[in-house]
């Protein structure tokens, strides 16, 4: 089946005389998937009973014809304008209680019965059409949920979210207790009375903005449910996925990846942040890891330019291909786009397509044609997989709670400050799992844990085995302070860490924008955004503060805890020194480099199984890089079986290298 090429395919736009160049221009350029339907709801169903599949149909047989598999979309993300104008009360509505109006797209309150039904009324009308269409590989459920319509605030929410504490907290008084209702007068007498954390006059309830945002995530979830179970019931044959957003607040990638038979991500590149790989490399990390390590799907990038940032940079020459490279080497099995033709109109024509404007004399289309090219030469990557001696841990519970209002600091973004802890290890060259904490961390020989404010008892028993089992964990700040409930663990913070960690955190002391102290010690550069007053119960300081209003306090610290070890970093450290730190953490715990003495801005990656072992290099760096290889190999992408031992990458050069003798 080999690495799937492709993109979003939207034919309605055009006119049927095109659809012949689009598949011939297709096959051109080795297109093997195309993701159609995701708009084309008013299209197939124009009024209430009326139903016109034929249009779809022939684009479905001339894509079999082609030899192309078709990613169905079950078209249930922008509703016709007839249904909201029949029901308005489907409408989503903001926590000010303003309406969203139709006339873009997703505007759908997750909790209408309304939309839920015509959208499962849809969905059964084309998994009866089309489960056994030969072009059909994959269901596409919805698109991007959350994305614009992260939560609803309306009555029809209210209702349904009253229905889910019902559901989980039985009687009003579990409700008020793990609400913590006695504060500010707020006790409920019955659920009736329970509304949505709409905008009110100061600080909503905290544990009810965090069910809240819960609640937000398995409405959405339970629109894809829906779906779902007509696709199992009426197309069991074919897996189902929907396309996720990177570090994307409103959908918990972990909760959903067991209802996806394969996970799918879209990510998009900002050409303008130079180091945006790195961003693009902790999502990858993440969706393969979601889905327990199995091949995933990219299912959108960009050609090019997107249209929907303020100011949107093209990608110059080789960067298309070596980012596309660097979701196969972290675990893709599909290379897609968004989209096969540009638009002419519509809020998406100044975003780029595998075809633009300009026709296919054009450096963007050559570029697509190169790729596909490159990665149908090499079939056997697909289903290999990789593995990695370190896990990050992500929670999405818990950021929630911490991004919450009414804290020490509001200036905690988690997800900024969790790839601030990935990046020493991406630069370090180190293969790195991102997991929840649920997760079994046996087998990983060191653990990162970025501010896990929110941590359970049992959660924390684990980390806390983990390290008396021989492990090495290093814990930020901020983390272990409440319960499910966003109730402070007594006795002293981080309570459920304390003995594990070997001390206790007496006062939080978050530094005002812009300053920063001076840490001296084991680690000599400066900090930022937060210190606290640690005191010592066990563990020793390895850097102290040396300036500011604690002065002499420890900063970082190491406790040995049975036969393991834990760190604890209480501010936030440059980034060199950050760096230092996960490198002394590494060496502890034995933890080498995907590739030992890489240089900088090149990245290394392994994908092994059935398919053979492949070193990808990606040289995401400016100039020319010189990389010697572990034992003489083949570079798979030149197309001879000659045994190399260095390569030379070009700046946003490409090498993937197999053992001699394989494939080719
Ligand atoms: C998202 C959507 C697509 C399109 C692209 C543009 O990923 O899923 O429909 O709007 O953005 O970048």
């Amino acid at each position: 089946m080999g690495i799937r090429f492709g993109g979003d395919y939207n034919p309605e736009q055009w006119p049927e005389e095109v659809w012949a160049e689009d598949l011939e221009l297709m096959r051109t350029a080795r297109v093997s998937m195309v993701t159609a339907g995701i708009f084309s709801w008013a299209r197939v169903q124009p009024r209430p009973d009326v139903w016109d599949f034929g249009w779809f149909d022939r684009v479905m047989d001339g894509l079999a014809g082609a030899g192309i598999d078709v990613c169905l979309a079950t078209m249930t993300a922008s509703p016709p304008p007839w249904l909201s104008h029949a029901h308005p009360e489907m409408l989503p509505e903001d926590a000010d209680g303003r309406r969203r109006w139709p006339g873009a797209r997703q505007h759908y309150c997750p909790s209408s019965p309304v939309y839920r039904s015509h959208a499962v009324r849809l969905v059964e009308q084309l998994a009866a059409r089309y489960a056994g269409h030969p072009a059909l590989a994959l269901w596409h459920i919805g698109n991007e949920y959350g994305c614009h319509t992260r939560q609803c605030f309306c009555e029809v929410s209210a209702a349904d979210f009253r229905r889910w504490l019902r559901d989980r907290y039985s009687t009003v008084d579990a409700l008020n207790a793990a609400w913590s209702t006695a504060f500010w007068s707020q006790a409920y007498g019955d659920f009736d009375e329970v509304l949505p954390p709409r905008t009110a006059p100061t600080f909503p309830n905290p544990a009810q903005q965090l069910d809240y945002l819960r609640f937000g995530d398995e409405a959405l979830r339970a629109c894809y449910l829906a779906e779902k179970d007509v696709l199992d019931r009426l197309s069991p044959a074919i897996p189902v996925t929907t396309n996720l957003m990177p570090q994307h607040k409103p959908v918990d990638a972990f909760a959903w990846a067991p209802h996806l038979d394969t996970m799918a991500l879209d990510f998009y590149q900002d050409p303008h942040v130079p180091d945006d790989h790195i961003r693009a490399g902790y999502a990858f990390d993440l969706m393969r890891s979601a889905g327990g390590g199995r091949p995933w799907l990219l299912l959108e990038q960009a050609p090019g330019a997107v249209n929907w940032r303020p100011r949107n940079g093209p990608k110059p020459p080789g960067t298309m291909r070596l980012w596309s490279w660097q979701a196969v080497a972290q675990g893709a099995d599909a290379v897609l786009f968004f989209q096969w033709r540009q638009s002419l109109g519509g809020a998406e024509k100044f975003h780029s397509a595998m075809l633009p404007h300009a026709g296919t004399d054009t450096r963007i289309f050559r570029e697509v044609t190169a790729l596909g090219r490159e990665l149908a030469a090499v079939p056997e990557i697909a289903g290999t997989r990789s593995r990695a001696d370190v896990a990050l841990l992500a929670d999405w519970n818990s950021w929630w709670a911490l991004e919450l209002d009414s804290k020490p600091s509001t200036a905690l973004d988690l997800a900024q400050l969790t790839l601030e802890h990935y990046r020493p290890l991406f630069e370090a060259g180190v293969a790195c799992d991102i997991v929840p904490p649920g997760r079994d961390l046996t087998g990983y020989r060191m653990v990162v844990v970025p501010h896990l404010y929110l941590l359970t008892a049992e959660d924390a028993r684990r980390l806390t085995g983990y390290v008396r089992d021989g492990g090495r964990l290093v814990v930020s700040f901020f983390s272990g302070i409440v319960d499910a409930h966003d109730r402070v663990h007594p006795g002293g913070a981080p309570a459920p860490l304390r003995e594990l960690l070997g001390l206790r955190v007496e006062e939080f002391w978050p530094l005002a924008a812009g300053v920063s102290v001076a840490v001296g010690g084991g680690y000599t550069g400066r900090a930022d955004l937060w210190s606290e007053a640690i005191d010592l119960e066990g563990a020793e300081a390895v850097a102290q503060f040396t300036e500011g209003d604690l002065a002499g306090r420890p900063a970082v610290t190491r406790h040995g805890y049975g036969r393991g070890t834990a760190w604890y970093v209480g501010t936030r450290l440059e980034p060199a020194l950050l760096r230092a730190l996960w490198d002394d953490v590494r060496e502890a715990a034995g933890v080498l480099p995907v590739l030992p003495g890489l240089p900088d801005g090149v990245q290394a990656a392994v994908r092994e199984g059935a398919g053979g072992r492949f070193l990808f290099l990606l040289n995401h760096g400016g100039t020319t890089a010189d990389v010697a290889l572990p034992e003489p190999m083949r570079d798979a992408l030149a197309g001879d079986a000659a045994a190399v031992e260095r390569v030379t990458l070009a700046a946003r050069g490409v090498a993937v290298l197999t053992a001699v003798g394989q494939g080719g």
